[in-house]
């Protein structure tokens, strides 16, 4: 038994809720005091509760030990996308993250995410994730007069696109794929997958320029198959086929 879980079970024990201590570091940037693309490593020593997510411990490290730590989140429910991050190494959202699915018993990283300018410390700049967003259209394309009632579309239709509309713009996709770390350039796989989302939602007329909008050198061909951003989906969209479906579709016109 681990010393974490050792102290977890003696709390249990003495009827308290269990406990364990836990050390947290942090990648910091502070773009008053260091040099452009320096960043250092702080360490801080928390005591956790069984229930307790990367996002609490983040929240205790700030209101009880260094009120400058600057990271993003809204929701803390997995909802908004504000809060994804590298934790171990791997990007995740620090709102779903529980401490003890992520080795307590060792210091836990906390880095920003990859590919993206550090604004400060957690936080990066999503500016040039948000132009990639803007650039394949994400709304409905129609041509012709507004319609006098609702635009019909079966379970069948509605199904075909259903995994892509889960995407909460958490960048944990991008910001792990190897292509896009080379030079940014890359549209990313959430640019892709929000562009699969209107290519072939039954209503949308614009999926033809959205597939000549994505036939660019920086588009889908870009992609390597690696899966990182499948693996890095808090929201378990399968990132890197609807990549391939979208290929697919560019070959074949079929949507
Ligand atoms: Fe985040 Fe998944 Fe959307 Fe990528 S596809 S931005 S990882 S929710
Ligand atoms: Fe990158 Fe995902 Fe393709 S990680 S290379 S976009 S499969
Ligand atoms: Fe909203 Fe984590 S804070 S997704």
């Amino acid at each position: 038994m681990t010393a974490v879980m050792e102290k977890a079970d003696a709390s249990a024990k003495a009827g308290e809720i269990p406990s364990f201590d836990v050390t947290i570091r942090v990648r910091r940037f502070n773009p008053e005091g260091d040099a452009a693309g320096e960043s250092h490593w702080d360490e801080f020593q928390i005591t956790a509760y069984g229930t307790d997510r990367v996002l609490d411990a983040l929240h205790k490290i700030k209101w009880e030990h260094d009120g400058s730590l600057t990271f993003r989140r809204s929701c803390a429910h997995g909802v908004c996308g504000s809060d994804a991050m590298r934790i171990n190494g791997r990007n995740r959202l620090a709102c779903k993250t529980l401490l003890k699915d992520v080795n307590p018993s060792k210091p836990i990283t906390v880095e920003p995410i990859k590919g993206l300018p550090v604004v400060k410390d957690l936080v990066v700049d999503m500016e040039p994730f948000f132009a990639s967003y803007r650039e394949i259209m994400p709304f409905l394309i129609t041509n012709g007069n507004e319609p006098t009632r609702e635009r019909i579309q079966s379970a069948e239709q509605r199904e075909r696109f259903d995994d892509t509309t889960k995407c909460i713009l958490c960048a944990a996709c991008t910001s792990s794929c190897p292509v896009f770390w080379t030079d940014g350039q890359y549209f990313g796989p959430a640019a892709i997958v929000n562009a699969h989302r209107f290519i072939f939602d039954s209503r949308d007329e614009g999926g033809q320029q959205r597939l000549e909008i994505l036939n660019d050198k920086e588009g889908v061909w870009r992609c390597r198959t690696t899966f990182n951003c499948t693996e890095a989906c808090p929201r378990g969209i399968e990132v890197t086929k609807a990549i391939q479906e979208v290929k697919r579709a560019m070959i074949t016109r079929a949507f």
